[in-house]
């Protein structure tokens, strides 16, 4: 009698959520600018996309990915943790996918393309009842919730924030800055191609001194300086420098374009390529290195080699703290090109 009772009012319970979330249902694009891929260098990168976000039932998840690179398969608990895609509850195998969530409840997505799920490309949400009509779009209050250290949202450390492109010409007097190629996207294919990483470098200074540290997943990308003529037409056949062993740093020794892409067939026509511009010397700390100007003012990007090119592991504390500082105006930025 009291089991169906509950039942009863679990019913009507739902339904009223149905009906509430009908008006009020959020689109999620999962990882944002991330997309659904192998998160290089932040394996926990859809978790911690996940971290500060409530799904009520109605809510859809967009996995942005492409057709025969990567699919969404619905798992159970046990399956998402063993990354086990042979029994799925669920597979969608063409993207981009909307999957709208319909029940409460743990739901654990991966992709069961080999390596894929270990290497960090799973997601696993609560998803309640909808309680309330208000509408909770993706502009979380950083403090909410923080149940797992939550670098793609932390607040910006302001030393890490000069002043936007428009006006890169003064030689800024600040501390060398380390740079988070992508942020927690790391170095990868990403969804919108070469302005994906256009639009990283957008609102960034890049001075003499500073360091790019690229993250990636071992064996999956490398690291090419090129030439301007060999990056636009994506030509990694000669380079200036290459580096393979991630996470892969490079000093910016000399001021002017730096042009850097990934070897791997097809990778900087898919987009991952940058540019950037990189101006005189940053005065606070001169590095021990010296990167003396050149005598013309600026260096050209053909010359031999513009920058030194560090491999050794051992990110740097400055390197993470580009991860959780730039990471919110990234994703701000990209959400802002792609909606
Ligand atoms: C994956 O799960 C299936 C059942 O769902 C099980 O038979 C199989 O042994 C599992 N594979 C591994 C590698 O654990
Ligand atoms: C997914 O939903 C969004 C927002 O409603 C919509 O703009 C997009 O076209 C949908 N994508 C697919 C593949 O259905
Ligand atoms: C969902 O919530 C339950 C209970 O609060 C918790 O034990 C579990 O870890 C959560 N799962 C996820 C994926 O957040
Ligand atoms: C999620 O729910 C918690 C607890 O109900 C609340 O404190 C938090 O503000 C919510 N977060 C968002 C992004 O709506
Ligand atoms: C990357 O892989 C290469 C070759 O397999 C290996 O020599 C190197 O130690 C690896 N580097 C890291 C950082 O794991
Ligand atoms: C790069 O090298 C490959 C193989 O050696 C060759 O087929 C290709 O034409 C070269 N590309 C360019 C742009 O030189
Ligand atoms: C660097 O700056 C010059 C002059 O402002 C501009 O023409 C060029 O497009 C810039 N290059 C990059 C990669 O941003
Ligand atoms: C890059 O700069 C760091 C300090 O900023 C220095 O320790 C390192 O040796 C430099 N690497 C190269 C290859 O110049």
């Amino acid at each position: 009698m009291e089991r169906k009772l509950n039942m009863v009012v679990l019913a009507i319970f739902a339904t009223v959520a149905l009906l509430q979330s009908s008006v009020t249902s959020t689109t999620y694009e999962v990882g944002d600018s991330l997309g659904w891929t192998i998160p290089g260098g932040n394996s926990a990168a859809y978790s911690t996309w996940a971290a500060n976000k409530n799904f009520t039932v109605g809510d859809v998840l967009g996995f942005s990915f492409t057709t025969g690179a990567h699919d969404v398969t619905q798992v159970t608990k046990e399956a998402y943790d063993a990354c086990n895609g042979t029994n799925p509850i669920s597979m969608t195998t063409t993207g981009p996918a909307n999957i709208t969530l319909e029940t409460a409840g743990e739901h654990h997505f991966i992709c069961t393309f080999s390596g894929h799920c270990n290497a960090g490309q799973k997601l696993s949400i609560n998803v309640t009842v909808a309680s309330s009509p208000a509408p909770q779009p993706s502009s979380p209050s950083p403090a909410a919730s923080t149940p797992v250290p939550s670098p793609a949202f932390a607040p910006e450390p302001s030393s890490t924030t000069p002043s936007p492109t428009s006006s890169p010409s003064p030689a800024p007097s600040r501390a060398p800055v380390s740079y988070t190629v992508g942020d927690s996207a790391g170095w990868n294919i990403l969804v919108g191609g070469a302005s994906a990483y256009a639009a990283w470098a957008s609102d960034k200074t890049f001075a003499v001194g500073d360091v790019l540290v690229f993250n990636f997943i071992n064996g999956s990308h490398d690291v090419a300086e090129l030439t301007k003529e060999n990056y636009e037409s994506c030509n990694t056949n000669t380079t200036i420098s290459h580096t393979t062993n991630p996470p892969v740093r490079i000093n910016l020794t000399t001021a002017g374009e730096h042009f850097f892409a990934c070897t791997f067939p097809g990778h900087c026509v898919a987009g991952q390529k940058l540019a950037i511009n990189v101006t005189g010397e940053s005065t606070a700390t001169p590095p021990s290195t010296g990167g003396a100007p050149s005598p013309s003012g600026t260096t050209t990007p053909s010359s031999p080699s513009p920058t030194n090119v560090a491999s050794p592991p051992e990110n740097s504390g400055a390197g993470s703290l580009g991860v959780a500082g730039l990471s919110a105006t990234f994703l701000s930025i990209a959400l802002a090109l792609w909606y």
